[in-house]
Formats: structure tokens, sequence, C-alpha cells
């Protein structure tokens, strides 16, 4: 031991490298503060930029192509799965029914061998024209307009709710 790490000793010093090598409690404290900056930071940027962002829903679209009147038999009824609506073809025309149940949502199945479109949920039965026949449900299935394209496919649109009454005669 040399005279000066005697007197660093005995003076209370600590040596130069256990100096550098321990952390002081004011350095701890700067980096647990520098870390919470930085956490608050990125949290108020992905605020801001959610914030400054369009608030848009992208939501299928209402209108659709449900296929050439020529492939719906007289007297069928074809559920368009992906819009939940039936296409009815009577004699008469084509209407189209939704396949959403009145009462809480469920969507409706078309029994051909009852000859009625009813609701698994709570038992609610409709007519194939949509009619309530049974169940809470509190009111008929919305008719929606159904028109013939050029291309002679059929257009139904979901924003229009027509009388159960009106019918597409091809
Ligand atoms: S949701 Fe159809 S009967 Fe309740």
């Amino acid at each position: 031991m040399s005279s000066s790490d005697a007197l660093a000793k005995g003076s209370g010093r600590q040596q130069p490298e256990e100096a550098e090598s321990e952390v002081t409690r004011r350095d701890f404290l700067n980096e647990i503060a520098a870390a919470t900056l930085g956490v608050a930071g990125l949290g108020a940027t992905v605020v801001t930029v959610r914030y400054l962002s369009p608030n848009v829903l992208f939501e299928p679209p209402t209108q659709f192509r449900a296929g050439a009147a020529d492939d719906f038999p007289v007297n069928s009824v074809t559920y368009i799965r992906d819009q939940q609506v039936y296409i009815v073809r009577m004699s008469m025309g084509f209407f189209a029914v939704s396949a959403v149940c009145t009462h809480l949502g469920c969507i409706t199945q078309w029994k051909p061998e009852e000859n009625q479109i009813a609701c698994p949920c709570h038992g609610s039965k409709f007519s194939r024209e949509g009619a309530k026949l049974a169940g809470p449900a509190p009111r008929a299935l919305p008719h929606f307009s159904v028109r013939l394209a050029p291309d002679g496919q059929l257009v139904v649109d979901k924003l229009e709710i027509v009388k159960e009454t009106q019918v597409l005669k091809v």
C-alpha cells in the first residue's frame, strides 16, 4: 500500500476506481426521472396522434348486388349471408326482407319445411313476407328496396325501407 492510499483510506475518501463504478443516489434519481419523462412523452405522443387522426367508422356498403334476377326461382327464399337479407321471389315479383330479428337483433333462419322465418334466440316466427307470426318480436321484419340494374342484376338498398306491399315486378 502506497502512502497516498493509506492517506486516502485514513481520511475516509474512496479510491478513484470505486468512485467511478458506484452509482450515486443523484445519478439513480436522474435516471428514474429521465425514464419517467420518456414514458410520459411517449404516452402524450400516442394520445396526440390518435386525437389528430380521423375517427372514421368503416362499414360495409348498404347497397349491394344480390345476383341476376333469373337465378332466383319463383317461390324461393334465398339468404344472402354477408348482407343478412332474404331475397324472396314470388309469382308477383321480388322483395328483400331483413334477416335481423326485430326483438334483440339475432339473425333469423329460413325454415322451408315450416315455410317460416324463425329466430333461434327467443322463438319469434315470421312469414316469408316478414310478417310477425309468434314470439316476442315487436314488429315485422323490414323490407328493403330492390331494383333491377340494366345488366339484369338485383340491387338492394338496405338504407331504404319500403312498404311490405312494394314488389319488384320482373
Ligand atoms: S332476438 Fe329474435 S326472438 Fe329475441
